[in-house]
């Protein structure tokens, strides 16, 4: 097993605060295999940024009346204290618009034409001339030719997922003034070569033997599909210009935003590097000596499928400047909201910065990744919110700490009991639960790990019930409640890459160091060494995890989130 893991998580738009849709759909996940694997010991870079160019990022700041460069770098801070709420792990998070990137995409564009990758078209593009302006590909929406939804976008159908160019649209109009009245006119742009790249694209999917059936079976059918040359440039006033040489007919051009984003993965490792003060260790995990000794595992929601396990690859590929290439690509499903779509507009769903309001970020990391959307989509609602936190958290896990900490307290007044030997079938009940955690985890199934940490914390509350430490003089109670505390142990080591702060507050009770926990492998972690009997434990500090979600406060915030009523503060609770 290489023990250099570099992990990204797909870069968001920079376009608003994200959705717990979005969270689910690469971040979370991401961290869970990230904290996952520093347990174990590995040398890991978890990467990630915002992803700042394009049409979206031009839309949304000309909505928020502000120049984009402001309104971005506002967005950036706020995205990035969301995730730091939500406990994700980056190691950096950076941004695409980072001098570094422009550099660097420009490099990759450089080396694609010079190698002869690059074809230069004059096209028909979209003229608005009540806009004043070409229309980029976003700009434009109309009527999907392949499946007849209505608000196709010139570049991608939201209805059936294929890409498109805006041409293939049926009665196109223009994003910005609604106007149906455009019309194509020729003007200059340059070309990926796609199909000249498609033999070394082919056999380079082809040897993926890591991916899943559905990551394969995305880019064997964009493949099959036949791979089309695809314009790479774009009349923005944002984005990474083209290098003067370019530039024709006096124009601006800037690359297209998924010819820019994905080399941000390079680029945000380059500014890290910065960052640590070694400006080429971003090297050692993208140029390394030997592509083995890295393992690259990429996560992202489905739709991003095409263009890392193809377009990106092709880029790569085609600019030879030899890169180190994804090892793997987890390709998330959709998280839907009360059977719907999340939708920022109708204020429909749970967007990050709203959500830590009501509760804490484990509640939502345990939620989401107990019904992670991996092989299919997964449906939210605070129905199954409250019933997952108030069975599993508060039922389990909550009350198996409680009941420990309450006897300990009552009966030997916080102070850590004897051992008489161990217990060889709790220990082996454990180590083998343990032992299908970690496994699950390495595997990257997240729901199935989650579903076995429930389990192992079920064993505990079955442990205490069999051996009644709180019945009034029975011997055993002190290996018993010694037993529950070591279980605490075990419990917190393994819960830590999902929800970390509470298997923190729990390594504050027990007064071990949370660094030691972060770095005790869960397989092995029932052997680390028990509680030192005699040991005392703060006595008066609350051992009560979580708290219960009582269905008034389920029913006001699902009225809330609804998107139904556009005056929520009726709904506080
Ligand atoms: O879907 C998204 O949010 C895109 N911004 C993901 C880009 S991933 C990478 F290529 F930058
Ligand atoms: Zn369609």
């Amino acid at each position: 097993m290489p023990s250099k893991y570099l992990i990204t998580s797909a870069l968001p738009y920079i376009n608003g605060v994200k959705h717990i849709g979005n969270l689910i759909g690469s971040m979370l996940p991401a961290d869970v295999y990230a904290r996952y694997l520093r347990q174990e010991g590995s040398d890991v870079l978890f990467i990630c940024g915002t992803d700042e160019h394009g049409a979206p990022a031009e839309l949304a700041a000309k909505e928020a009346d502000e120049p984009v460069d402001v309104y971005c770098k506002k967005m950036f801070q706020v995205q990035r204290q969301c995730y730091e709420d939500f406990c994700i792990s980056f190691d950096y998070f950076g941004r695409t618009s980072s001098p570094s990137n422009h550099k660097l995409t420009s490099e990759i564009f450089e080396n694609l034409y010079e190698r002869g990758f690059i074809e230069e078209k004059y096209i028909s593009q979209y003229y608005s001339p009540v806009d004043g302006r070409f229309l980029p590909d976003r700009y434009v929406e109309g009527t999907c030719p392949h499946c007849g939804y209505e608000k196709a976008r010139g570049d991608q159908c939201d209805g059936c997922g294929r890409l498109l160019d805006p041409e293939e649209l049926i009665r196109p109009y223009s994003v910005l003034s609604k106007s149906y009245d455009i019309t194509l006119e020729q003007t200059q742009h340059y070309f990926l070569n796609l199909p000249k790249l498609e033999g070394q694209v082919t056999e380079w999917v082809n040897t993926q033997d890591g991916w899943s059936d559905i990551v394969r079976g995305v880019a064997q059918k964009w493949i099959k599909d036949g791979l089309q040359a695809r314009c790479i440039t774009r009349d923005l006033s944002w984005g990474i210009e083209l290098p003067v040489k370019y530039q024709k007919q006096g124009a601006r051009k800037v690359f297209y935003v998924w010819f820019d984003a994905p080399n941000g993965y390079i680029s945000i490792t380059q500014d890290w590097a910065t960052s640590v003060g070694d400006p080429l260790k971003w090297k050692e995990w993208w140029q390394p000596e030997s592509f083995k000794d890295v393992h690259c595992v990429q996560f992202m929601a489905k739709d991003n499928l095409p263009f890392h396990t193809v377009f990106w690859p092709a880029m790569l590929i085609g600019a030879g400047m030899s890169i180190k290439m994804p090892d793997d690509i987890k390709g998330m499903s959709w998280l839907t909201y009360e059977k719907g779509k999340f939708s920022t507009s109708q204020k429909r769903g749970v967007f990050l910065d709203e959500a830590l309001k009501f509760f804490p970020a484990d509640y939502w990391r345990y939620y989401l990744l107990a019904n992670c959307p991996e092989s299919s989509d997964s449906d939210f609602t605070f129905e199954s919110f409250a019933a997952t936190v108030n069975k599993d958290l508060i039922g389990v896990l909550g009350n198996f700490v409680n009941r420990t900490f309450t006897v300990f307290r009552k009966s030997f007044n916080s102070t850590v009991p004897h051992l008489d030997g161990d217990d060889l079938e709790l220990q082996n009940r454990c180590e083998s639960v343990l032992r299908e955690i970690s496994d699950l985890l390495a595997a990257r199934k997240f729901r199935q790990a989650t579903q076995k940490l429930r389990a192992l914390w079920v064993i505990g509350n079955e442990y205490i019930t069999e051996k009644t430490p709180w019945v009034a003089d029975l011997p055993s109670s002190g290996p018993t409640i010694a037993r529950c505390l070591h279980l605490i142990r075990v419990f917190a080591t393994a819960s830590a890459p999902f929800v970390p702060q509470t298997a923190q507050r729990i390594a504050d009770l027990l007064n071990v160091p949370w660094r030691g926990i972060c770095k005790t492998p869960i397989a092995d972690c029932f052997a680390v060494s028990k509680l030192v009997p005699g040991a005392t434990l703060a006595h008066d500090t609350d051992t009560v995890l979580f708290k219960k979600i009582e269905d008034d406060v389920v029913a006001s915030l699902t009225q809330r989130y609804s998107g139904k009523d556009s005056n929520s503060s009726e709904y506080e609770i």
